[in-house]
């Protein structure tokens, strides 16, 4: 681990590999900053997980994170953002130290998704644990209240992908059922969210199911502008970020596994170590 005190990076986190497609785009909006990921996978997926387990493994991860030096971390896991972002930011933060900052992925998302949507229907596809939050919903309210949101649980997309079946036609049974159900929901959905950092992984076999007039929206772009605006607002966390342009990678299970299938998240070669946390 990194003790060099002026080692800053920003934090990235998540339950496995999804939140590579998030800092893949980050990286290559900010390219000057260092950043970390921490991904879980000896624990993932979170999807079907409880409240209390996703929030005690996420808050271990921010801490691990914040011992390795980061000011600021990107929960990079709708289902994180979802289950413990909140209490993590009211409760923990406070004690561990105010002036650090955890930050998720679902508010930057409700707050564009507007400029998508003519008809006011939007789909959103996710994990259980997003669904049953009603995250979405909630957030969307606060800024768009005219928009409604039709929710789909989809439970064996994160599994298929992290045991490398995304592309076996097995996964186009599961696509394809979850997505009819969404669009049964309202024939008016004009807009889907990916509401999970690894669907963007299963793109193209969801554009198969989907009518062409339906726009999807990633999340990848969206939460590096935002992060951008982030920083210009806070120059007192920008300040504090080392921008030596490295980015250093750690899984809570094996590294070599992790190695092995991280670059097709991340677009490029990825070495990682193992971390216990
Ligand atoms: N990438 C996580 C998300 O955005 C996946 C959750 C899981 O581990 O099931 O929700």
């Amino acid at each position: 681990m990194n003790r060099d005190k002026t080692y800053c990076p920003i934090g990235f986190f998540d339950s496995g590999y999804g939140g590579l497609t998030v800092l893949k785009e980050v990286m290559q909006t900010l390219p000057q900053y260092d950043y970390v990921y921490l991904g879980d996978n000896a624990r993932a997926p979170y999807g079907s997980r409880s409240f209390e387990s996703v929030y005690e493994y996420t808050l271990e991860c921010v801490q691990k994170l914040f011992n390795m030096g980061c000011e600021l971390i990107i929960l990079a896991c709708n289902t994180a953002s979802a289950k413990a972002l909140r209490t993590i930011q009211q409760k923990d933060l406070p004690g561990i130290s105010p002036s650090k900052r955890v930050l998720g992925v679902i508010r930057p998302t409700t707050e564009v998704v507007k400029n998508y949507t003519k008809t006011n229907h939007i789909g959103l596809l996710a994990t259980q644990g997003t669904v049953t939050s009603q995250s979405y919903p909630i957030e969307l309210h606060k800024f768009a209240p005219e928009i409604q949101v039709f929710q789909q649980a989809c439970p064996m997309w994160v599994p298929l992908i992290e045991s490398g079946a995304a592309n076996t036609p097995g996964a186009d049974y599961f696509l394809e059922t979850d997505i009819r159900q969404l669009l049964d929901q309202s024939s008016q959905i004009d807009t889907v969210i990916l509401g999970c950092t690894h669907y963007p992984l299963l793109l193209s076999k969801i554009k198969k199911h989907l009518p062409p007039h339906v726009s999807i929206v990633m999340q990848g772009e969206i939460i590096a502008k935002s992060l951008q605006d982030y920083l210009q607002r806070h120059p007192e966390i920008e300040n504090k970020c080392s921008k030596n342009g490295e980015v250093r990678f750690y899984t809570t299970d094996s590294a070599e596994q992790f190695s092995k299938q991280a670059a097709q998240f991340f677009g490029k070669e990825v070495k990682a170590e193992h971390i216990a946390v």
